[in-house]
């Protein structure tokens, strides 16, 4: 006997995205227009997404990179230099261009070179953001060689994320890919212009999954995977009802060999499965009935946004779903993330296909 369940959602948004660009933004851009109405979309290009002039160009190139037919909105977003100009992102966000800016401290991930490295540089900055209501959506992890990788997260949240919040009380702050149970308590302590964004893979594993039995680099972001009681708060937290988290995917795509390498890229291409790993997920947490608010509801109500009212029905079948190993990109094909457990739902129908 065959058994099916359904579960229809309002349309999805990601709250944090990479798109890339050229060939590459060709070959992913479907994945997340698919299933997404719309996204943040990182601004962590080569060279970065700095200027307004930047950003409206970038957005030309996803525009035009857009699937026949697609109805996708790419929120866009400004690079935090210790150079940005409060006049030009003024503009940019008040032309509705721009719907944040991003805090990269410098040299924390991929492209980040040109990142934040004192922080007192860019808080006129941020006193201007405060002011006309932009959020900052943060990368939230020290760089120093002496902070244990694992310990980047919370120690940042103590030395630059706290003192940011006291001093610019009014500005709103997105905790991006939050790994800790360290920032998922900072977060419900803090009731007042704080969110953050949960991605696919902290949801669903622990560092264990990534190092025992031999080293997975598909598995491999940053920030990095913790312990299993991180994973357990963050989905706590996720499936909790609190609107403060929403989900931003962090679908991160490399070519397979950059991920396959001696010296490994951080990111996990999880657009084209994120959906249906999440009703897996959220569904063992038997909280199946919060995953709208996570997915649709959530992040547009911290934006200032209304939610989609487009739907979007997901399909649980008793045999496990079939994803796609890799995605074509020329010659260097993308890995898919696989969760590594079977997983039974899968997106049956979107409005927008
Ligand atoms: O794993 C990651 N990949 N983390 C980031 O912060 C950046 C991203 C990327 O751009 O590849
Ligand atoms: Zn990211």
């Amino acid at each position: 006997m065959s058994m099916t369940q359904t579960l229809t959602l309002r349309r999805p948004d990601d709250w944090h995205l990479h798109l890339r660009d050229g060939a590459m933004l060709e070959a992913v851009l479907p994945e997340t227009t698919r299933h997404f109405a719309r996204a943040i979309v990182m601004p962590n290009l080569v060279p970065p997404v700095v200027t307004m002039a930047d950003a409206t160009s970038y957005k030309a190139r996803i525009l035009a990179a857009m699937p026949e037919g697609a109805r996708f909105t790419p929120l866009m977003t400004l690079y935090l230099t210790e150079n940005t100009d409060p006049d030009d992102l003024t503009r940019a966000y008040a032309s509705g261009l721009i719907s944040a800016v991003k805090l990269y401290p410098a040299g924390a991930t991929t492209n980040s070179a040109s990142g934040v490295a004192d922080f007192d540089k860019v808080r006129a900055v941020l006193e201007r953001m405060a002011e006309i209501g932009c959020p900052l959506c943060v990368h939230g992890e020290v760089t120093d060689r002496e902070i244990d990788i694992f310990d980047r997260e919370a120690v940042f949240i103590d030395r630059v994320l706290d003192p940011i919040r006291k001093s610019t009380p009014e500005l709103k702050v997105v905790m991006e890919h939050i790994t800790t149970k360290n920032g998922a308590d900072y977060v419900k302590a803090n009731a007042e212009r704080l969110g953050a964004t949960i991605t696919v893979q902290h949801l669903m594993l622990d560092r264990n999954d990534m190092l025992v039995g031999g080293m997975r680099p598909h598995y491999y972001c940053l920030p990095i995977l913790k312990r299993r009681e991180h994973r357990e708060a963050l989905l706590a937290a996720a499936t909790s009802g609190d609107a403060r988290f929403f989900l931003g995917t962090d679908s991160a795509p490399h070519p397979s060999h950059a991920k396959e390498a001696e010296c490994c890229a951080a990111g996990c291409f999880t657009a084209p499965v994120a959906l249906a790993c999440l009703a897996h997920s959220f569904e063992e947490a038997g909280a199946l009935d919060k995953l709208e608010g996570f997915t649709s509801l959530h992040g547009p109500a911290f934006y200032g946004l209304p939610a989609n009212e487009e739907t979007i029905t997901l399909t649980k079948s008793d045999t496990p779903a079939h994803f796609p190993k890799q995605i074509p990109n020329g010659d260097d094909p993308i890995t898919v993330f696989d969760p590594g457990t079977p997983v039974f739902w899968a997106v049956s129908n979107s409005s927008s296909l």
